[in-house]
């Protein structure tokens, strides 16, 4: 074909490259992962995690106002629990006026019309940082999914728009939507983690909310009995495809960046739209790269971001949504 076909005809400038580009990232396309912690005038820089902070709920407000300024629509809400509050069924999660449910009030206070999405998960509740309950050195599932119903109910009730459902037990999407419909939450949507990997990568995010598998005698070291194992590709549409008919309104592939392959093989397999979270570990290893003035760090948060959209994701949980929306507009 060549020379009638020369390739770099379409690359000659930034207006030729602009006109043909197949992918973009925009600021609708961005959730906002937020952590909470207890007390007044807090924000504490996460030590694994430069530049990213845990806000006391009257810090939170403004950061939801700036998120909300630089065109950012979605958050997720995460909370950093007292350890006097765990224990070994996450208690602390159904109350009413827990840390969580005070967030989401203060968020849809704040500015009514963010979509406030909400992690529901034992671990950071979990005595044993885990995201289920433990008897004899195991984490029981039907017990666990029981309990994460009610705790989605109770975020539903409190006001989230979107429950994120992040454990990896079976039957919990079905338990969760049984529930809110029974109840009357029908408009109350559900984002499953329904690929999530047992990943090195979340090292970082369990430094932020101090929800690591605790070291002790019959306790899972790891979460390898519910998280799935990263050398599986087949499983993760399977376990996609059940959350789906469970109940699921979006699905998501966590971690982002290795996991493309899955993001792309799930985006051919559903008719829901596909989320990645781009994880903590995967921020930390940007911002380590960048402080060293090994990488560029704007352009590679940029160039992934766009990878993880050109492999299919529609939506991305990402620590850079700030950087990327003001880096973009
Ligand atoms: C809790 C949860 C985790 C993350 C999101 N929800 C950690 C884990 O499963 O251990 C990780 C997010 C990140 O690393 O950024 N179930």
């Amino acid at each position: 074909m060549y020379p009638l076909r020369r390739n770099r005809r379409l690359r000659t400038s930034e207006a030729m490259r602009s006109l043909v580009r197949e992918t973009a990232i925009t600021p609708n396309d961005f959730i906002a992962p937020l952590f909470v912690v207890e007390g007044k005038n807090k924000k504490e820089e996460i030590a694994s995690m430069p530049n990213y902070f845990r806000f006391s709920l009257d810090l939170l407000e403004k950061e939801v106002k700036e998120l909300r300024s630089l065109g950012i629509k979605s958050v997720l809400l995460f909370v950093k629990v007292p350890d006097n509050l765990k224990d070994n069924a996450g208690t602390e999660a159904l109350n009413a006026d827990g840390l969580m449910q005070r967030a989401i009030k203060t968020v849809k206070n704040v500015v009514p019309e963010m979509l406030v999405m909400t992690d529901v998960a034992l671990d950071p509740y979990s005595a044993y940082g885990h995201d289920g309950v433990i008897v004899d050195g195991k984490v029981i599932n039907d017990d666990t999914t029981a309990i994460l119903a009610e705790m989605g109910l109770s975020h539903a009730k409190a006001g989230a728009d979107i429950l994120a459902p992040s454990d990896m037990m079976d039957g919990r999407i079905f338990e969760m939507r049984s529930l809110l419909e029974d109840e009357g939450f029908h408009e109350t949507g559900i984002m499953s983690y329904s690929a999530k990997y047992a990943s090195a990568f979340y090292g970082p995010f369990r430094d932020a909310l101090d929800s690591a598998p605790v070291d002790a005698e019959n306790i899972p070291k790891d979460k390898k009995t519910y998280q799935m194992d990263p050398a599986n590709r087949e499983e993760a549409v399977k376990e996609t495809l059940m959350d789906i008919e469970e109940g699921a309104d979006i699905v998501m592939v966590k971690p982002g960046l290795c996991y493309l392959d899955i993001v792309r093989d799930i985006r051919n397999a559903v008719d829901v739209p596909v989320a990645v979270y781009q994880v903590s570990g995967e921020y930390a290893m940007i911002k380590a790269a960048a402080e060293k003035g090994w990488l560029d760090h704007d352009a590679v948060v940029l160039e992934q971001l766009t990878a993880i959209k050109r492999a299919g994701a529609s939506v991305i949980a990402s620590y850079f949504a700030k950087d990327a929306v003001k880096l973009i507009s």
